[in-house]
């Protein structure tokens, strides 16, 4: 007989349901699977057909077809085994058909009958809730995550038997109550408080994070660069709860390993330039996100930026400009989630001293030159902050007073973000790095006072700043008079002040 059962499809984070329909009917003996399936999927014949047979139930001799609807959605994770092999038993009256309405199915199956966890646990939930289905089963590994979506009863099943008794009427599958522990306060890592002198890249850094602008950092080996970048990302304001679910389903289809907990903190990652491009924009099959989404709605710290190759860094374009990448196949195009505030360090020339106030750049010019053309324009063009780091004196390590700590800079940044929702509240924008030059907008959301109207026409002048490059800086501008708004001074519009200290803060490597 003809019998259907649950599952799912992933495209990058979201989900479609999946009709899996099984038959048996007259024909040669074997099992065929229809339907758009590829590489894990292909493979689940033999699974399937194993795990079956491990728990006491052989298909009969007979021409059996599974056929997973709709055919033009890709189908490549092994997440749909069970729900194969249940519609293969439901075909042969195994388990009755009608225990598998509004049950998803979602585990990959070993030759012995175990149920494994597959990725996507909470994406394949979030479908089968939006889609009216009232249950899910997963393995037990994959259950928290699932359970993440609140009103969907989960079940946790180990083996396929279990599940077989269960939808058979024989034993009962108690609903999974999550079982991880709703700590999030975590470790917040290093502090500010750590770093001396360096007041202006300790300023790019505040304003980076509170206009979500992007930063590059530049200066000799030795300076600090890494070690601000690292006390960045405890800056960060907690995700909303919207934020904190695309994230944790981005993590959750990546590692494969169920996430057991909401992600509240931004994530932070610093992937070694020795990456390949699909490890930082994403690839593979089945397709994993990369860095760039791994680290979205966080920081993407790349050190040593020009050092990753020419074919990463022209791939950032894609996802700095649009929040987003797509990965293109011949089966198809994914999207992928995005949108994270890159920050990145460098020297300034091959052996990293040009510039510098003691030590002498041994490099000869055309080897600066070759370096710094990796540096390309449409790159810089999307980083608002540049900013050079020196080395600071020796002397500034005995002072007695401690720089200023993390938490109270993390303060100001949350307050100059409020403002700023305030002020963009109805365009779509929640940062002042994402004010697009739409006609108009920067007019009104980015306001100057008249001493900067005349300054912004001096710089304008004397830089040569095109169009582009005058919007940038009235954004970055525009966030150092929310900061300073914040602690009392100021009226939250630019001024001269913030126009000169906006100007101060792009200031590419000499040469
Ligand atoms: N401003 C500073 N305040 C306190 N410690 C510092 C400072 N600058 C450098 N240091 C010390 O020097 C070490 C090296 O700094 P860091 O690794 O950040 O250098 P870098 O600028 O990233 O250099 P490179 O270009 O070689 O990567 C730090 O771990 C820290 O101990
Ligand atoms: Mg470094
Ligand atoms: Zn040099």
């Amino acid at each position: 007989m003809l019998a259907r059962s649950l599952t799912a499809a992933l495209q990058g984070i979201h989900g479609s349901l999946v009709t899996v329909e099984a038959d048996v009917g007259l024909g040669l003996p074997g099992l065929t699977i229809v339907g758009r399936a590829t590489g894990a999927v292909a493979e689940a014949r033999e699974r399937v057909r194993s795990a079956m047979a491990h728990c006491g139930h052989e298909l009969r001799p007979r021409k059996q077809v599974v056929n997973l609807a709709p055919a033009d959605v890709r189908k490549d994770s092994p997440g749909i085994d069970l729900a194969v092999a249940v519609a293969l038993l439901a075909s042969h009256e195994i388990v009755p058909a009608a225990a598998l309405q509004d049950l998803v199915l979602w585990g990959e199956l070993a030759l012995d009958g175990r149920v494994r966890p597959a990725a996507g646990a909470l994406v394949v939930a979030d479908t089968a809730w939006r889609h009216g289905a009232k249950r899910l089963a997963v393995a037990p590994e994959a259950a928290d995550e699932a359970a993440l979506i609140s009103g969907l009863e989960v079940v946790a099943v180990a083996e396929l038997s279990q599940l077989v008794a269960a939808l058979r009427g024989d034993r009962v599958l108690p609903r999974h109550v999550r079982t991880a522990a709703l700590t999030e306060a975590g470790a917040r890592g290093p502090d500010l408080a750590d770093v001396r002198g360096l007041p202006v890249a300790r300023l790019a850094l505040e304003v980076m994070i509170a206009g979500g602008h992007n930063l590059l950092l530049h200066g000799p080996p030795g300076v600090g660069k890494t070690m601000l970048a690292r006390r960045a990302g405890a800056l960060l304001p907690a995700l909303d709860e919207a934020a904190a679910l695309e994230v944790t389903k981005v993590h959750g289809v990546a590692r494969g390993v169920a996430a057991r907990e909401l992600v509240r903190r931004p994530p932070v990652r610093m992937p070694h330039h020795t990456v390949s491009v699909a490890g930082l924009l994403g690839g593979g099959t089945p397709i994993r996100p990369g860095e760039v989404s791994l680290a979205h709605r966080g920081l993407l710290f790349l050190d040593e930026l020009l050092e990753f190759p020419r074919a990463c860094l022209e791939g950032l374009r894609e996802p700095l400009e649009d929040g987003e990448v797509t990965i293109v196949r011949a089966s198809g195009v994914v999207r992928l989630p995005a949108r994270f505030q890159l920050m990145a360090a460098m020297n300034p020339c091959p052996c990293g001293y040009l510039g510098h106030p003691e030590r002498a750049c041994i490099d000869p010019p055309t080897a600066v030159a070759r370096y710094r053309r990796r540096l390309s324009g449409p790159l810089v063009d999307r980083i608002d902050l540049v900013v050079p780091v020196q080395p600071v004196g020796a002397e500034l390590f005995d002072e007695p007073t401690a720089p200023e700590a993390s938490a109270e800079v993390a303060a100001r940044i949350e307050a100059a973000r409020a403002r700023q929702r305030e002020r963009l509240v109805g365009s779509g924008w929640h940062a002042n790095a994402q004010i697009a030059a739409e006609a108009g907008a920067i007019e009104t959301l980015c306001p100057l006072r008249p001493a900067a109207r005349a300054l912004l026409r001096e710089v304008v002048r004397t830089r040569r700043l095109s169009p582009r490059a005058q919007h940038r800086l009235r954004r970055v501008a525009q966030t150092l008079a929310d900061l300073r708004a914040v602690t009392g001074q100021g009226r939250g519009e630019i001024d001269e002040l913030e126009l000169a200290q906006a100007a101060a803060l792009r200031c590419l490597p000499e040469g």
